[in-house]
């Protein structure tokens, strides 16, 4: 049986950088699911064709991610359609052996709710946007609405809103280097492996 961490939480909180070092570490695939999303509403056209057709050079665009990119994804992210057609692929990616870590923001809750380990990862919105900012080279009050935007779109969703799985071991990473954030993951993943 293959071994699956699920990763969850909003935008910017350092989930991407948890879910990076654990696959590295573990030696374990590793998927960025936000990726699907931002590629999906970066196609232009008809979503749900778009998440239907999604192709390896789709996920290679360069301008996946820039912040109009985060904010396309949420909107077509929203559309039921387009989550179940990218369901199938985010099931196969987690068996893979010897483990997978995926993260987004339904993979705890409906992608794989049977994931040995759930994180959901947070920080304070202000933290968030400064480090987004800092990334995108982008001023960090501009980052601060529209951070939340997406946030508030994400969570009031119909379709497999933002909110983490009942038995999710939560991370705040606001007052966490990176190091000690990925520790704190690494720890909860010896704990569950036995
Ligand atoms: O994947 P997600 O959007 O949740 O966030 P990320 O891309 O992992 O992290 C956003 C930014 O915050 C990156 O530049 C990380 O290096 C940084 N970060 C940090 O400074 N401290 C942490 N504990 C985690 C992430
Ligand atoms: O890195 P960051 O957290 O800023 O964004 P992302 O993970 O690349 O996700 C971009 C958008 O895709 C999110 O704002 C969600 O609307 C959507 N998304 C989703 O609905 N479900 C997922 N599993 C992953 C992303």
């Amino acid at each position: 049986m293959s071994f699956i961490v699920a990763i969850d939480g909003p935008a910017a909180s350092g989930k991407g950088t948890i879910a990076r070092a654990l696959a590295d570490h573990f030696g374990f695939h590793h998927l960025d699911t936000g990726l699907l999303y931002r590629a999906t509403g970066a196609r232009g056209g008809d979503p749900v064709e778009a998440a239907r057709s999604l192709t390896a050079a789709d996920l290679a665009r360069d301008d996946l991610r820039s912040a109009e990119a985060g904010q396309a994804a949420s909107r077509v992210a929203a559309i039921p359609e387009v989550r179940a057609a990218l369901v199938d692929f985010q099931r196969r990616f987690a068996a893979q052996k010897p483990g997978a870590v995926l993260d987004g923001r339904d993979i705890g809750t409906v992608i794989c709710p049977e994931a040995q380990v759930k994180l959901y990862v947070v920080a304070s919105d202000e933290v968030r946007a400064a480090r987004r900012a800092a990334e995108l080279g982008a001023d960090p009050g501009a980052m601060l609405v529209q951070l939340q935007e997406r946030d508030g779109r994400d969570s009031e969703r119909a379709a497999a809103p933002l909110r983490p799985a009942q038995d999710a071991m939560v991370i705040d990473t606001s007052d966490l280097a990176i190091d000690e954030a990925v520790a704190l993951a690494i720890a909860a993943v010896d704990r569950l492996r036995g």
